[in-house]
């Protein structure tokens, strides 16, 4: 089991899944959101109506995660999770453990190896990195002991600058 921290860009990952911070709506927006849409290709907004005509009419809960197909991205799947935002009031912590939680369930069902995750609310929705890199970890960990001959084996943290892989490296000990 491995769990690590590096600077780069989700888009380019070659992981089997790459996590989206995603919002509600499931149709794209800024940030990672943006980036992975826009790197994807159409193809992944049309796979996300789908999701949004068929088994989520009503949109993806903070805290949920569903996984569609990752098209012109290195990675085999997109995984869209929905972190709560602090500027709406939403600083229940479980709800963002429950983003690396659920999104970790998800990526056990595709029986995948590898999953890449950014800091989950820590962009648009504010949450302080300390917070999102202590909540990711701890979640990640726990979730890794409770699942010890399963998949994904290998869980990376992608994130953007070093600011916040110095707040991933502190809870990871190093
Ligand atoms: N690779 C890795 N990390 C990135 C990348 C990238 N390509 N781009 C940004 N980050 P955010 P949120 C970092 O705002 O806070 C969108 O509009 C970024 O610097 O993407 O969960 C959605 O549609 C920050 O550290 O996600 C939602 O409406 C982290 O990824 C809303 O933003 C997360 O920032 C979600 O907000």
């Amino acid at each position: 089991m491995s769990l690590s921290v590096e600077i780069g860009d989700l888009t380019r990952v070659e992981a089997d899944a790459v996590v989206n911070a995603a919002n509600s709506l499931l149709l794209g927006g800024g940030g990672v959101d943006g980036a992975i849409h826009a790197a994807a290709g159409p193809r992944l907004l049309e796979a996300c109506r789908r999701l949004r005509k068929t088994t989520h009419p009503d949109g993806l809960a903070v805290g949920d995660a569903v996984a569609t197909p990752a098209f012109d991205l290195p990675a085999s799947w997109v995984i869209h999770t929905v972190g709560p935002n602090l500027h709406r009031g939403q600083d229940d912590p479980t709800l963002l453990a429950s983003c690396f939680a659920r999104s970790l369930d998800v990526a056990a069902e595709l029986d995948v190896r590898s999953v890449a995750f950014p800091a989950v609310s820590a962009g648009a929705y504010g949450w302080p990195v300390s917070d999102v890199a202590r909540i990711a970890v701890a979640t990640a960990r726990s979730w890794l002991a409770g699942h010890p001959d399963g998949s994904p084996r290998e869980v990376r943290f992608v994130v953007i600058d070093e600011r916040v892989q110095h707040a991933f490296d502190d809870v990871l000990g190093r």
